[in-house]
């Protein structure tokens, strides 16, 4: 099978900063020589999510250390080119990162390109030889997003469905939160859950109906009043079971109708929230049923990272796009088209 993906020619050095991971990776075509990861969940733990001028702050500190041990574990100093994430995010983060990769790009004269960071986890897929069919049906799922995206070839996109109010990463956050579990939830529910029974407490599912939208507002109230009414009873594995199976299931349910009605040739699974087992594994169960191939990420690749930003950088580096130094950083970014 001809996938149509063709990757930038010489070595890629990525870097991702748009919220609270600090990450520098080396790629050569779709192969990930190194993606180092410094992770802020510590320093905003104590808050109960992202702090952005902490976060500009750490990313500051980190940039360098970072840049080093992925110039180390991969061995290489020569680049073809540099990709960073310009958008969306956090502008004081983004800013930390596309300074360093401007100033990099200038002292070695090489190429820049700015990456969408969501077309980032959208070509987390492509690592390592991982190809999907066209078209293909992805569920993107992080703490900030929840999209149905239709890939209906290399680096061509059409939104078909979105969260109407919170993303499911958040969903995840929130209900940790309220059962004391920490920041960021949902790895925290997920263990939790294991012990737990998911039929314990029946929690809403949101929108009804045959739409390919979510909504996971009503889950967050129901959550907080089950705690309140609950008290200290509260089996907190039985409700992080009740929490995990509300929002697979309906991201299971979703996916297969959107995958069905634009007859998709493949499913995938990408964004931090596609680290879930439970979703990984059911979401899986799915395509096959439906007679799809399903692909999802490794772990590491799920939550943010370079890695993905250096793979969609080097396709579209590889069709002659570049940035100049005048690149810019935003908050909000709708997929490239
Ligand atoms: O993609 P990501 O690292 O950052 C954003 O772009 O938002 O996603 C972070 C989200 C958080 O909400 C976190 O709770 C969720 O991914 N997450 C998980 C798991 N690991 C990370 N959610 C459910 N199960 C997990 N194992
Ligand atoms: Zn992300």
């Amino acid at each position: 099978m001809d996938s149509g993906l063709t990757f930038f020619a010489r070595p890629v050095l990525a870097i991702e900063t748009s919220c609270d991971e600090t990450s520098v990776a080396v790629l050569s075509g779709d192969r990930v020589l190194a993606n180092v990861v410094s992770s802020q969940a510590e320093l905003h733990e104590k808050w109960g999510g992202v702090v952005p001028e902490a976060a500009s702050r750490a990313h500051v500190e980190a940039i360098l250390p970072v840049l080093e041990e992925a110039l180390a574990i991969s061995g290489l100093r020569e680049f073809g080119a540099i990709a960073v994430t310009n958008r969306p995010g956090l502008v004081g983060a983004l800013s930390v990162g596309v300074t360093a990769a401007k100033s990099l790009a200038y002292a070695w004269g090489i190429p820049l390109i700015g990456v969408n960071h969501l077309e980032g986890h959208l070509c987390s897929v492509y690592a390592g030889g991982g190809r999907t069919a066209y078209p293909c049906l992805t569920l993107m799922v992080s703490g900030g997003h929840t999209e149905l995206v239709l890939v209906r070839g290399p680096l061509d996109y059409v939104e078909v469905g979105h969260t109407i109010d919170d993303a499911a990463g958040e969903a995840f956050d929130k209900g940790s939160r309220l059962l004391g579990l920490g920041y960021p939830g949902g790895r925290a529910i997920q263990e939790a859950a294991r012990s737990g029974s998911a039929g314990r407490y029946p929690l809403p599912k949101g929108l009804s109906g045959d739409t390919l939208d979510f909504s996971f507002s009503g889950l967050k109230t129901a959550m907080r009043r089950l705690v309140e009414t609950h008290g200290s009873a509260i089996s907190v594995p039985d409700a992080a079971a009740s929490l995990q199976r509300a929002i697979v299931s309906v991201l299971v349910e979703r996916t297969a109708r959107a995958a069905e009605r634009f007859s998709a040739a493949s499913i995938a699974l990408v964004g931090g929230v596609a680290a879930n087992e439970a979703l990984r594994a059911e979401l899986g169960a799915e395509a096959a049923r439906m007679g799809l191939a399903f692909s999802v990420p490794a772990f590491d690749l799920c939550t943010d990272n370079a890695a993905m930003i250096g793979i969609a950088g080097s396709l579209r580096l590889a069709r002659g796009e570049r940035d100049d130094f005048g690149l810019d950083v935003f908050p909000n970014a709708a997929l490239p088209r």
